[in-house]
């Protein structure tokens, strides 16, 4: 059955603009923050606590922290892949932080520089920290479809790194597919491997629309009963180490197609589709969202 009510997670200022080449002003991405919120979204996924020198787009994590105005009601949450990562992070106040693993060995190496064993032994002490805090813990688990470098990736290995993102204490995991190549069977394989580690309360779908799926993918996890989702505004973004992958699914695509089916968001569109608009014109480039730009049109 399908749920009456989805939770929606803009990742736009964080996996949306983690792969641009020219640095976005911090005063920029705190108005998109800010855009979002008013737009009615209640959890913002706002940058990264990662090395700068690998992803020098995120090096200004402090400061976008420190200018958002917050609202109450709103979440705002942070990646971070290790201590170092969690200890910068604590002082902006974030209300969950993401470790985040891959299903893929190739991609671990890739992605956060270690095998997915070393990975879980780096994110326990910042789980068990940030659980010692009171901030939440989410996992994001990338590549639980298909893997730039290793091709297709089995269910059983989405289960097994599920299985240790619970013994770690996360408290909820992402199924993302990276580069966007899953369809909806094997989306919903993903999922059932996750399921078996993770309710379904506790269960989010990320999809990146490369190949056009991402919309089919959502639908295909609704099916399952699964209601959070991550997605990005405008469509932005990207992985820099996942080659040629383009962004998340546009929010605005997915806000229109649950308002079609009378699943309840909390989200104005023409809001979110202002705050689309902000944002392409100041990376200088159209909007990714067929909503928008069909809507715009008009
Ligand atoms: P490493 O080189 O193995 O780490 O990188 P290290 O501990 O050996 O440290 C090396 C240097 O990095 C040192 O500096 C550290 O201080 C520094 P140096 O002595 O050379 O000057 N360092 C840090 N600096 C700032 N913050 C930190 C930090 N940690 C170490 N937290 C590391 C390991 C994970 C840090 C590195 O590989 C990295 O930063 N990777 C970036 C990964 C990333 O941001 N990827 C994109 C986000 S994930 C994603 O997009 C997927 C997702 O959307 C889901 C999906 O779609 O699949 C979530
Ligand atoms: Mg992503």
């Amino acid at each position: 059955t399908l749920p009456s009510r989805v939770q929606l997670i803009d990742v736009g200022p964080r996996d949306g603009l983690q792969n641009e080449k020219t640095p976005v002003p911090a005063a920029v991405k705190v108005a998109l923050v800010h855009r979002l919120q008013a737009a009615g979204l209640t959890e913002i996924e706002v940058t990264s606590f990662v090395s700068p020198k690998w992803v020098p787009q995120m090096a200004d994590n402090a400061e976008v922290m420190a200018g958002i105005a917050r609202q109450p009601g709103v979440r705002y949450s942070v990646l971070t892949p290790n201590l170092k990562g969690f200890e910068a992070a604590v002082p902006t106040r974030p209300d969950e932080i993401v470790v985040f693993g891959a299903a893929s060995e190739a991609f671990s190496q890739k992605n956060i520089n270690c095998s997915i064993a070393e990975s879980i032994e780096r994110f326990a002490p910042v789980v068990e920290a940030a659980r010692a805090a009171g901030i939440e813990v989410r996992g994001a688990m990338s590549c639980t479809v298909g893997c730039p470098y290793e091709g297709d990736i089995a269910p059983e290995r989405v289960g097994y790194l599920a299985g240790l993102m619970k013994q770690i204490g996360v408290q909820r995991v992402d199924v993302a597919d990276t580069i966007g190549v899953g369809t909806p069977r094997q989306v919903q394989r993903a999922f059932e491997a996750t399921l078996a580690h993770f309710d379904l309360d506790h269960v989010s779908g990320h999809f990146h629309d490369t190949y056009g799926q991402a919309l089919s993918n959502t639908l295909s996890a609704l099916q399952m009963g699964v209601w959070n989702f991550q997605s990005s505004v405008a469509g932005l973004g990207g992985c820099p180490y996942a080659k040629g992958a383009t962004g998340n699914v546009a929010t605005e695509d997915v806000v229109y197609l649950l308002r079609g089916m009378g699943i309840d968001t909390g989200i104005d569109l023409d809001a979110l589709i202002d705050a689309g608009v902000f944002i392409s014109e100041q990376l200088g480039r159209p909007t990714q969202s067929r909503v928008a730009r069909a809507l715009l049109a008009r």
